[in-house]
């Protein structure tokens, strides 16, 4: 995604990822897009993590544990912000209450309480000062693009790894995911990542 912004509207800015993995395809992509000179990629903890310098824009799309949960993330990132910019926050939000908490767990959370319905969720930044000034939902197709990518490369690392010490874990996955997601995730699960401004 910072690739990308720096592309298209000329940000410069920091990623940080403590997968080395994901850390370097992002150095990958900044070379592919022509941009390596205005992005730079740190491989480590984003725990307590403060930019140098105020920032227009600080994003946790995606890991609001960094800072214990979304008003301990958002605290986090306010401390690298400049006056008048815009914290990006991704989040998930039950579509639908689940009526169980095995309902919740089918969606890989821990419980109920993990999460908020949308309303309350957006009510929340309310009450940590922000005001909410847009917002990206996952709609359910969004969803299949993103777990079906996973079954298709669970299929082509099975194939070319039959004798890993992972095959039996990724087989089992591979054969019940696509029903797991269809009964529990694509259901119950939203995600959204939302433009928050300081009252
Ligand atoms: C749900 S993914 C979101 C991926 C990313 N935002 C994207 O758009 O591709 C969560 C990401 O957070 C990273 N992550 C998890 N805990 C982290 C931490 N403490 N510090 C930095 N990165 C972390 C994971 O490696 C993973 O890439």
């Amino acid at each position: 995604m910072l690739c990308t912004w720096a592309r298209d509207h000329g940000f410069i800015g920091t990623g940080i990822d403590m997968s080395q993995l994901f850390t370097e395809q992002a150095k990958l992509r900044a070379e592919e897009l022509g941009v390596a000179d205005r992005v730079e990629f740190i491989h480590g903890d984003a725990v307590g993590y403060v930019s140098d310098e105020k920032v227009g824009v600080a994003a946790c799309v995606g890991a609001t544990w960094i800072g214990g949960g979304v008003a301990g993330t958002i605290e986090l990132l306010a401390r690298s912000l400049c006056t008048g910019g815009i914290i990006l926050i991704g989040e998930p939000y039950w579509r639908q209450l689940p009526p169980t908490e095995d309902v919740a767990k089918g969606c890989l959370a821990n419980s109920i309480s993990d999460f908020l319905m949308l309303p309350e969720l957006l009510a929340s930044f309310g009450h940590l000062g922000y005001d909410v000034v847009e917002m990206v939902l996952a709609d359910q197709d969004g969803w299949d693009r993103y777990e079906a990518a996973k079954w298709l490369t669970m299929r082509r690392w099975l194939e070319a790894n039959p004798d890993d010490e992972l095959a039996k874990d990724v087989r089992a996955q591979l054969t019940s995911e696509p029903e797991r997601h269809a009964a529990y995730t694509r259901e119950y699960l939203g995600w959204g990542v939302f433009a928050l401004m300081p009252r």
